[in-house]
């Protein structure tokens, strides 16, 4: 047998009941976020964001979650990348993992990109280096000679000095508004604990699913 075949994982860590669950998604969403950071989870905001390239062709990369509002989660990034152009077509997926405790959140909606506004403060709130990075590479081009990168963000360092650095219009939020949301935790014998909300008629439904 191979040794990836071989490898097996025990979930015991916890239950989950439909009558634990809070009726508003995004209340057992931050619950469950509030779990992760107590339980000091590796990098509990880190999410897969999941998009559909024109050609159909799903396509997937880890973002960070920076807010949870106005029915959606929001993560920030450079309009022009791949994921941007992906977006275009407005649906998006996300999942969030936190092995330490054996969960898993499902996320699907429309997505929007977030006002100027909130990306701007979003931007001003970021370290002085991420705003450089921001405005020196153009994510997900095709990189034909990596000290030039360099060198354009040395250039950038120096022709902003001491100022402010203003947010590029090709770097901003989105947020994903979710239309169904789904919490998994793992339980013994993969007779795990899933419960799926759906946006339905202005109401959010709950129903539990098999595992
Ligand atoms: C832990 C982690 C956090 C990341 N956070 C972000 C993020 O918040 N925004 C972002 O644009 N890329 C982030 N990235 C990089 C993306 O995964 C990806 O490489 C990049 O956005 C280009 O993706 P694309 O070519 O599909 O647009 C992160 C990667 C990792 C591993």
């Amino acid at each position: 047998m191979n040794k990836l075949a071989n490898i097996r994982e025990h979930y015991h860590k916890g239950t989950l009941s439909r009558s634990e669950l809070h009726n508003n998604p995004f209340e057992q969403f931050n619950s469950w976020m509030d779990d992760a950071i107590k339980a000091q989870c590796n990098m509990p905001t880190a999410v897969t964001l999941a998009t559909v390239g024109k050609d159909g062709m799903p396509n997937c990369r880890i973002v960070l979650l920076k807010e949870v509002c106005d029915g959606g989660f929001v993560f920030f990034t450079n309009y022009n990348s791949e994921k941007g152009l992906e977006l275009k077509n407005n649906m998006a997926a996300l999942n969030f993992f936190w092995p330490e405790l054996e969960r898993q959140v499902r996320i699907r909606g429309i997505v929007e990109k977030v006002s100027s506004k909130k990306s701007d403060e979003y931007f001003q709130s970021r370290p002085r280096e991420s705003q450089l990075g921001a405005w020196a590479s153009n994510q997900s081009e095709v990189v034909e000679n990596y000290d030039e990168l360099l060198r354009n963000y040395s250039r950038l360092e120096l022709k902003y000095k001491d100022d402010i650095i203003p947010r590029p219009v090709h770097w901003g939020g989105y947020i994903v508004k979710a239309l169904s949301i789904e919490f998994w935790q793992g339980r013994d014998n993969r007779m795990h604990d899933r419960f799926q909300y759906n946006f339905e008629n202005e109401h959010w439904n709950i129903r539990q699913l098999a595992p």
